[in-house]
């Protein structure tokens, strides 16, 4: 079977998306899959086996390959983009659609639907820059871009004085900013795949999961998370929910925080990391399935 891989992406998580798309390739050639690997750089060129090619020359080489692997996260990959491309082309490819995609990579729309679907979420505002001259701090938030990941233009705002700069790394991401509550607590994520659900895994590293913990190689998951079973199905339950409600594909990662107010949805990630190390490969192996194997299912689907 002839497979796309398509890695980096033009935005702030793009060696994340490098480093997920080097271990699916290489998984995947020690399966039945020929790869062709399809880079996008910050600038929005798309290399071919490294060679620059133009736009339509990568869409007609896409349209050569059997299934498209679009593993690139964030802003212009993971938000429906990718996905509108393949669906333009006539190509399959693994993972959610365009309204799935876009939906999840809006955390403010995430929001308001988690909501009205039960679900609750931190408290939060959402702000552009002319309406955040009229905000006021009055107690600790967390600020982060609407549109962004990896925790990217993310900060914790302790005290009034943090707030201005806060806001301002969190604008130069996105023309839309969300200010949440900041509520300490457990941080749990689950993935779904379909009618699959895994085990509950936990981020044990304590205080912020940020840029470095998360790729400096010092991040700490327990699988399966410590969970009473009522708290452990509520969460499953509210994953496939959000799954089924935003319309995903493939695999998608719910992320929750366990606060003193009880769980909190945080985010749902349709393009999750997709190192070995990763959570959703952990997830699944610790539910019995190989990182091959968990690759196979996502291309048969993407297939069926
Ligand atoms: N946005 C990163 C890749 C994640 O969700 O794992
Ligand atoms: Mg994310």
């Amino acid at each position: 079977i002839r497979v796309a891989v398509i890695g980096g992406g033009q935005n702030c998580e793009h060696e994340v998306s490098l480093s997920s798309a080097a271990s699916v390739a290489s998984t995947l050639r020690t399966g039945p899959y020929e790869v062709v690997p399809l880079t996008i750089t910050r600038d929005g060129l798309w290399l071919d086996e490294g060679r620059p090619v133009g736009l339509a020359a990568a869409v007609a080489r896409l349209q050569t390959c059997q299934v498209v692997l679009p593993i690139v996260h964030g802003p212009r990959g993971e938000d429906g983009t990718l996905a509108a491309l393949c669906e333009l082309a006539g190509v399959r490819y693994v993972g959610s659609g365009v309204r799935a995609g876009a939906i999840a990579m809006d955390k403010w729309t995430t929001k308001l639907i988690a909501n009205a679907m039960g679900i609750a979420t931190a408290p939060g505002v959402l702000l552009t820059r002319s309406s955040a001259a009229g905000y006021a701090w009055t107690h600790p938030v967390v600020v982060k871009p609407v549109a962004a990941g990896s925790s990217r233009g993310v900060a914790l705002v302790r005290e009034a004085g943090e707030l201005a700069r806060a806001l301002e790394e969190a604008f130069a991401y996105d023309d839309r900013v969300l200010v949440e509550d900041l509520l300490v607590g457990r941080e749990i994520d689950i993935a779904v795949l379909g009618s699959r659900v895994s085990p509950p895994l936990e981020i044990a590293n304590g205080g912020v999961f940020d840029y470095e913990t998360k790729y400096g190689g010092g991040a700490k998951f327990v699988v399966p998370a410590p969970l009473e079973d009522g708290d452990r199905k509520a969460l499953e339950d509210a994953a496939q929910t959000m799954y089924t409600a935003l319309d995903c594909r493939g695999v998608a990662r719910v992320d929750f925080f366990r606060t003193d107010a009880g769980w909190v949805l945080n985010e749902v990630n349709t393009m999750p990391g997709f190192t070995e190390h990763s959570q959703v490969p952990r997830l699944f192996a610790a539910a019995g399935l190989t990182y091959a194997e968990l690759l196979d299912l996502l291309i048969a689907d993407a297939l069926a």
